[in-house]
């Protein structure tokens, strides 16, 4: 790495029309968070806290994403859209106060990894002025090209609609990023003009100017999947799946066996231990945590939610935030658990609803069982002690407290709290006739034969 200052600045003002959204571009997610998120956070393991990112007017969420995840980050605003040169220099006030190297990011490249950063960065300390990233494209259509001349050096970036028949031929591509350790960027970016097939300034052209003024320039070439930029809803998707690829070998390589990695959805953060086995089409939205040799049967859906250790979930279980369930847990078919804590051993295996509330260690909740915990107005608290037995298809009317070893009978509708240990029982008492059955069927065998 180098030891000389960093500034990264972050080009975000483009309007993403091709997305077809309200939403700005690089709010739409990969992997869980905003494109814009997960190139904050490269910024961040550089050991860049004070970004610039330069958004476009109006775009008042993205200036409030970047706040909420890097403080330390300024934003800027480019008032038009008159291309990246332009773009940059939006964060004139903050390039001209830095003396050490810039790199430019574009926050619509969410796969870019810390390690080829470095690896651009190093080319700054072993003599170019100027390091691109360029990648060989499978179809090169729409990117700058990179001129390269003996030795490697770059002679030029082209932009396809300015290139000739022969450039155009070429498949190295710039991907965009660009790191620069020149003593006057700002004046080699107020040299650069808009005599160009688009009318606009292009950053590319930093490369001719400055190899003018005796600067030289390198290329470091990594997978055309690191620097995917989306523009479009297909290309969204097309970076979802890069980082579902990597996100399931990385679990896997930390010793987790999925059955069917293509079928199982992670997010940014979702965190797996050891030994843990996931069955097909479990989808983990953000916040998960699964500790070490749990089974998670096929067709689960768990967002914000710990799994404890040794626990079992599914198959078609739902977790929603707040659900935590300890050691040796299970939660079984079509089970929903929210905001609930489950306590070493608690078993919640078929058909129930436990919202808001804590079941304590070894409880055993029964079939069907319902914590009725909104009122229409307000939720409230469902307590199930440890030990307790709630009978099959028993609705606990929140707030209510089932005391540590108590038995609830099945199909009761408990709306006071029950003590420790006590049984408590809700429902009418049980009638029985004697032959009733016997007759009526006699009965109406008869009728139905006189009728036919
Ligand atoms: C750019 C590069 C091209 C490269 C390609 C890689 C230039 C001139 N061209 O082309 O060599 O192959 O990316 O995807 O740089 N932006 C602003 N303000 C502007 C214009 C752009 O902030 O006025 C931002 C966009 O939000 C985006 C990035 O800069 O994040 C790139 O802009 P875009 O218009 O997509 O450039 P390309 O034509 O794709
Ligand atoms: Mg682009």
């Amino acid at each position: 790495m180098t030891a000389r200052p960093l500034l990264i600045v972050i080009l975000a003002a483009g309007q993403g029309t091709r997305m077809k959204s309200v939403l700005p571009k690089v709010l739409h997610k990969v992997g869980g968070r905003s494109m814009l998120a997960h190139v904050l956070d490269v910024v961040q393991q550089l050991g860049a806290d004070s970004p610039a990112v330069v958004i476009g007017p109006g775009m008042d969420a993205v200036r409030a994403a970047v706040s909420e995840q890097m403080p330390s980050a300024r934003v800027f605003v480019q008032a038009e859209q008159k291309g990246t040169a332009d773009a940059l220099l939006a964060a004139r006030e903050m390039l001209a106060a830095h003396s050490g190297d810039v790199l430019v990011l574009y926050a619509d490249t969410p796969l870019l990894t810390t390690p080829t950063l470095k690896l651009l960065l190093e080319r700054l300390n072993e003599g170019a002025q100027i390091a691109v990233l360029g990648f060989e494209a499978a179809d090169p259509t729409g990117y700058g090209r990179l001129l390269t001349e003996d030795g490697g050096w770059l002679r030029a970036i082209r932009e396809d609609k300015d290139a000739s028949e022969e450039e155009r031929r070429v498949q190295l591509c710039n991907s965009g990023v660009m790191a620069f350790r020149l003593d006057d960027l700002m004046g080699v970016l107020r040299r650069i003009g808009n005599a160009n097939a688009k009318g606009e300034f292009y950053l590319t052209d930093a490369v001719e100017i400055a190899r003018g003024d005796g600067a030289r320039a390198a290329v470091v070439a990594c997978g055309e999947d690191e620097v995917l930029g989306v523009n479009s809803r297909d290309q969204l998707s097309v970076a979802e799946a890069i980082f579902q690829s990597r996100a399931r070998l990385a679990a896997m390589r930390e010793g987790a066996t999925l059955i069917a990695p293509e079928t199982v959805w992670l997010s940014w953060d979702t965190r797996i231990g050891r030994d843990v086995v996931i069955e097909p089409n479990v989808f983990f939205g953000p916040g998960v945590t699964v500790e070490d040799g749990a089974e998670i049967k096929a067709n689960c859906h768990v967002e914000r939610a710990r799994i404890g250790k040794g626990a079992r979930v599914g198959p078609f279980a739902r977790l929603r935030p707040g659900a935590d369930l300890g050691e040796d847990v299970h939660v079984g078919n079509f089970v929903e658990v929210k905001n609930v804590t489950l306590g070493p051993g608690a078993k919640a295996n078929h058909l129930s609803y436990l919202g808001d509330g804590a079941v304590g260690a070894n409880a055993n909740i029964g079939a069907g069982t319902i914590f009725c915990n909104y009122d229409g107005f307000q939720k409230h608290r469902t307590e199930v002690g440890a030990g307790a037995f709630v009978g099959s298809n028993t609705s606990l009317v929140a707030p209510v407290k089932i005391g540590e070893g108590a038995y609830i009978g099945s199909g009761s509708v408990i709306t006071k709290d029950v003590a420790a240990d006590a049984l408590a029982l809700e429902r009418s008492p049980q009638e029985e006739r004697p032959g009733w059955a016997a007759k009526f069927r006699a009965m109406m065998s008869r009728r139905k034969a006189k009728a036919g």
